[in-house]
């Protein structure tokens, strides 16, 4: 599977899809032809922030999709601080400049803080009213976060769950994944290479996943992107700034896991115990 439903009534978007933390600290026009060559590709699921070098991450994916504003699932976030009822509207407006279009396909509340779900939520449907974004989410939200999330929002606004998932930290496993599952939430696992913290390639883990990789004529990548999209309503968001990576990681969009190699990874990467609070960097 390539793309699939965002959320109970979302568009189809695809599965693996382009992260952009600290893309503006890198060769510009190489992050730019990235992110370019990622929606030839069908990676259409755009993720940002105006956190991310304070909005210059949003206006380098402005000139990126450029002329192809209608091939892209663009996802941004709104800073806790800023997510009052007025101050979401103002942020909203200034991703909009940034990312130089009239709508967000998603928006999401960047993690909880000091402001009260229902005044965060109310500003998301009233730009929802508008037009300004198509659909809104959460991020970093753990079962509690979700369940008062709902009672606040009721059934069927929450479109995605955005949080921390990859090989060496697989807790939302345990009670998030089925949750978001359960009320037809799209799960986005960020940092799906532990924010470069990649198994070495020597290590036993390492190993293991090169070994996968080449019986499928895949690479440990592809292998460990499929692994965290095996289950349904899972998307990842994998940060590339060069074309090459943005090429290797559309390669994870097609490779069919056995369950004898799910089996490995799962025992190479055990899931552990569940933590007391949800793991977010
Ligand atoms: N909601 C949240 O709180 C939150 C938190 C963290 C991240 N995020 C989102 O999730 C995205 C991804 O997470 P992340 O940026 O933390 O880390 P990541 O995607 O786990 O790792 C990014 C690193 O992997 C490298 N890379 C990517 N593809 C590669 C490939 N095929 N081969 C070799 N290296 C490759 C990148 O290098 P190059 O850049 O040089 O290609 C970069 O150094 C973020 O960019 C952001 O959009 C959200």
């Amino acid at each position: 599977m390539t793309h699939q439903a965002f959320g109970a009534a979302g568009p189809a978007v695809s599965v693996i899809g382009q992260g952009s933390w600290y893309s503006e600290q890198g060769d510009r026009r190489e992050a730019v032809a990235a992110f370019r060559r990622g929606l030839d590709l069908g990676l259409n699921h755009i993720d940002t922030a105006e956190m991310y070098g304070d909005g210059r991450s949003e206006a380098l994916i402005g000139e990126a999709i450029a002329g192809r504003r209608d091939e892209a699932f663009l996802v941004s976030k709104v800073l806790p601080h800023n997510a009052s009822r007025q101050g979401v509207r103002a942020a909203c407006e200034r991703s909009l400049r940034h990312l130089r279009t009239d709508r967000l396909d998603c928006y999401l509340l960047h993690w909880r803080g000091p402001h009260p779900l229902s005044e965060t939520f109310a500003a998301f449907e009233a730009l929802k009213q508008e037009g300004k974004i198509l659909s809104w989410g959460v991020s970093n939200f753990d079962e509690d976060d979700l369940d008062e999330a709902l009672a606040t929002a009721g059934p069927g606004k929450i479109a995605c769950n955005q949080v921390l998932y990859h090989l060496r930290e697989r807790a939302i496993e345990h009670a998030v994944i089925p949750w978001c599952g359960k009320h037809g939430v799209a799960v986005t696992a960020y940092s799906p290479f532990g924010h470069d913290d990649f198994p070495a390639t020597g290590s036993p883990q390492g190993k293991l996943l090169a070994e996968i990789a080449a019986a499928h004529g895949a690479t440990p990548r592809q292998v460990a992107l499929a692994f965290l999209t095996r289950q349904a309503a899972v998307f990842a968001i994998p940060k590339a700034g060069r074309v090459a990576h943005v090429e290797d990681n559309a390669g994870a969009l097609n490779l069919p896991l056995s369950d004898s190699d799910l089996a490995r990874i799962d025992a190479a990467f055990p899931r552990g115990r569940k933590p007391s609070s949800l793991p977010m960097i």
